[in-house]
């Protein structure tokens, strides 16, 4: 008997009373306010679902306090009018280290004039007759106190940058002349070059380079020399496919990648000062990358192309700074119970607004048909 009235006491909480199904009537304007809710409901629940799929990314910002990390530049840049044999890559940091002529991780690919590779054909093989490695060939009377022999067309050229000579007579030249300077040059004259490759510098403000000449230092300055080509004017027209400090995360953006810059006049110098904002990203299984995102801000000027460098070089040069300030972004799985709440709140609420209309509808049609009834009547 106990057990009996209290199953009677449990059916007091029911708050959803049951009427007998005799007593209910299915009408066509119920029916099709149910279709369209449940329709929806499936739509918005499809939005739900596709929210909470996604990953939530929490970002954090504080001081960077890591050390002694290097940094990781990633170049691939096009010059259609700059050919690789005049182009050299330079890398510097205010700590005074210097990366001159860089080519262990760049590499210089060639390009036709209208922007196809060129496979580089291997040196042709001559004979030659060997060289006395003990020679000690003439410098053309640019000799000085520690450079007695030129050897090669480099020591020549190097021992003219000294002297301040101008060297453009690579014809008369007997060391350029057998190593194929001018043939090089002249080769490659309306060709265009491909850089790509990454460097590693150290984790300070510096800058990096892509300029016609030779660079090297001349009383502590970085200086290009640009005598070999003999005044050429140089068509700094450039297409950056990609320039960035790091691995990629997802949703990075690398503010220059795909940009074209077009050259309207000879010799000029673009400028590109980079603030590198150090950052870490978290992925939900705890897989952490560290790279760094940058914006950027471009100014460019028409420059002599002096040896003294004075007003500058033609060329693309990248002026990079860090920030302090580093930003964590950590993806986070999005809560279940948010989603579970999210998806009742749906039904629910779909489910009592269509009850609303129905009844709404459903009585408004029966007064009217009272109505009617009525004036029929009378
Ligand atoms: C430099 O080259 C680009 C692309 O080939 C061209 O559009 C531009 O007119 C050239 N500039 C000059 C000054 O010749």
């Amino acid at each position: 008997m106990a057990t009996k009235s209290f199953y009677e006491r449990l059916r007091q909480f029911d708050a959803y009373p049951k009427t007998l199904e005799d007593f209910r009537i299915k009408t066509y304007g119920g029916a099709s306010i149910t279709i369209i809710s449940g329709i929806i409901m499936v739509i918005l629940f499809i939005s739900e679902l596709n929210y909470y799929l996604t990953k939530e990314i929490q970002p954090e910002l504080f001081v960077d306090t890591s050390r002694g990390q290097k940094l990781r530049i990633n170049v691939d840049i096009i010059f259609p009018k700059l050919p690789c044999a005049y182009l050299s890559i330079d890398a510097m940091d205010v700590s005074g280290e210097q990366q001159i002529d860089l080519d262990h991780s760049m590499f210089k690919q060639r390009l036709t004039p209208e922007g196809q590779k060129i496979e580089d054909n291997p040196e042709k093989m001559t004979v030659k007759k060997p060289l006395d490695p003990k020679r000690c060939e003439s410098c053309y009377g640019a000799e000085s106190g520690d450079l007695k022999c030129c050897n090669t067309c480099e020591d020549v050229r190097e021992a003219y940058r000294k002297k301040g000579w101008a060297f453009n007579e690579a014809e008369t030249i007997e060391q350029c002349e057998r190593e194929g300077w001018s043939d090089k040059m002249n080769a490659q004259k309306n060709e265009g070059c491909q850089v790509y490759g990454y460097l590693e510098v150290n984790k300070v403000a510096g800058n990096f380079h892509f300029a016609p000449g030779k660079s090297f230092q001349q009383q502590h300055v970085h200086v290009h020399d640009l005598q070999a080509f003999g005044g050429k004017k140089f068509n700094i027209t450039h297409i950056i496919n990609n320039v960035s400090f790091g691995k990629d995360y997802p949703g990075i953006v690398n503010p220059l990648d795909s940009t074209v810059q077009v050259a309207e006049e000879m010799q000029k110098m673009y400028q590109y000062y980079v603030k590198i904002v150090p950052t870490t990203y978290t992925k939900t299984n705890g897989e952490t990358v560290y790279t760094n995102q940058f914006s950027v801000t471009k100014n460019d000027k028409i420059v002599s192309g002096k040896l003294s460098g004075e007003t500058g070089l033609p060329g693309v040069f990248f002026i990079y700074e860090l920030s302090p300030i580093m930003v964590k972004y950590t993806e986070v799985q999005r809560s279940f119970m948010h989603f579970l709440t999210g998806v009742c709140a749906i039904i629910g609420g779909i489910f009592t607004v269509a009850g609303l209309i129905d009844s709404m509808i459903y009585h408004s049609a029966r007064v009217l048909q009272e109505k009617i009834d009525l004036g029929k009547a009378t």
